[in-house]
């Protein structure tokens, strides 16, 4: 029984005596990213992960990251708050019938957004982000065949941009996926030059409304260095906690859903961490992720290219 203590507190004791560094998403509930020790968004916690000389770290995002972190970082505990916390995309997309399609496409490459289980990263050849796979696919001579997956929208999104025709996994994300095009115009009538941010796991029909397209890193920039005090932002409405941190003086506004409202955008799975999980998973040090050696050594090499080719 929780009820009494101070949750914060107490999860800046066990993160001094665990030696342990607190890493959390742009989409994670407002109070946890003000007690992190880095928010970011995947590429970036990517890094982090990497790099740090802690001895524990707490992920609060999806498990395709607290995964991600524990490739990267063998050696450190890594626990994540909720081990419910998914992916609609990552489930879109399970490791036997993605190996089926490579096998049916022997002559392509698979390029591989890095929401997926870590079987597919082993599957893959390069993985990216949404804030590196412009970058890297720039990087790939344009007669190399590719498989991208699992989310078409980003694909058909890159494959527009750069004049590609990646073969596309029918993936989507559930969040982006329920932005209504109807009243996103019907909020840029009432916020008249009111700059619309998109991430590109969007549909197109949202994307093709964007005067900026980006990762969650990017739009955050993009808030930053706009002209104008209004932007309305259509990805997972948490990041608005950094805008508003970053830019008291403007105004951020959810793109909305078909009810209009922009909290049908909260992604299901990332709201599944709270206060309580985290300091259990700091107290415990548990749910922990675990991935077999030949696993983790097979999705690393496509995670290392990604490393290698997004600086
Ligand atoms: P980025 O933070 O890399 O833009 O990705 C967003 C995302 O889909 C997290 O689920
Ligand atoms: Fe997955 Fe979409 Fe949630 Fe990101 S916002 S974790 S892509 S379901």
């Amino acid at each position: 029984n929780l009820t009494g203590l101070d949750l914060r507190a107490e999860i800046d004791r066990l993160r001094r005596e665990r030696n342990a560094v607190i890493l959390a998403h742009y989409y994670q509930k407002p109070e946890l990213q003000d007690l992190a020790d880095f928010v970011g968004d995947s590429l970036e916690l990517s890094r982090k992960a990497a790099e740090t000389d802690a001895d524990v770290i707490a992920f609060c995002g999806v498990k395709f990251m607290a995964d991600t972190a524990k490739i990267l970082s063998p050696n450190k505990i890594v626990v994540l708050p909720d081990m419910d916390a998914g992916c609609s995309l990552e489930d879109s997309c399970p490791p036997e019938k993605f190996k089926a399609f490579r096998e049916a496409h022997p002559d392509h490459i698979a390029l591989t957004y890095i929401n997926c289980s870590t079987e597919v990263k082993a599957l893959s050849d390069v993985i990216v982000t949404s804030s590196s796979a412009e970058t890297i696919l720039q990087q790939i001579p344009k007669d190399q065949p590719i498989i991208f997956g699992p989310d078409r929208h980003l694909g058909g999104y890159l494959n527009r941009k750069f004049g590609r025709d990646m073969l596309l996994w029918p993936g989507v994300c559930i969040v982006h996926e329920a932005f209504s095009e109807t009243e996103l115009l019907k909020l840029q009538a009432q916020h008249p030059g009111a700059p619309v941010a998109a991430h590109p796991e969007c549909p197109p029909h949202i994307v093709d409304h964007a005067d900026y397209v980006g990762s969650t890193s990017g739009i955050l920039q993009y808030a930053k260095t706009m002209e104008g005090d209004t932007l309305i932002v259509a990805t997972e409405p948490h990041i608005i906690h950094q805008m508003q941190l970053a830019l008291p003086q403007k105004t951020f506004i959810g793109a909305p859903g078909a009810d209009g409202n922009c909290n049908c955008n909260i992604c299901p799975y990332m709201a599944l961490n709270t206060m309580e999980k985290l300091y259990v998973a700091l107290r415990d040090l548990e749910p922990r992720i675990e991935i077999e050696e030949g696993l983790r050594l097979a999705a690393k090499k496509s995670l290392d290219r990604m490393l290698e080719l997004a600086s």
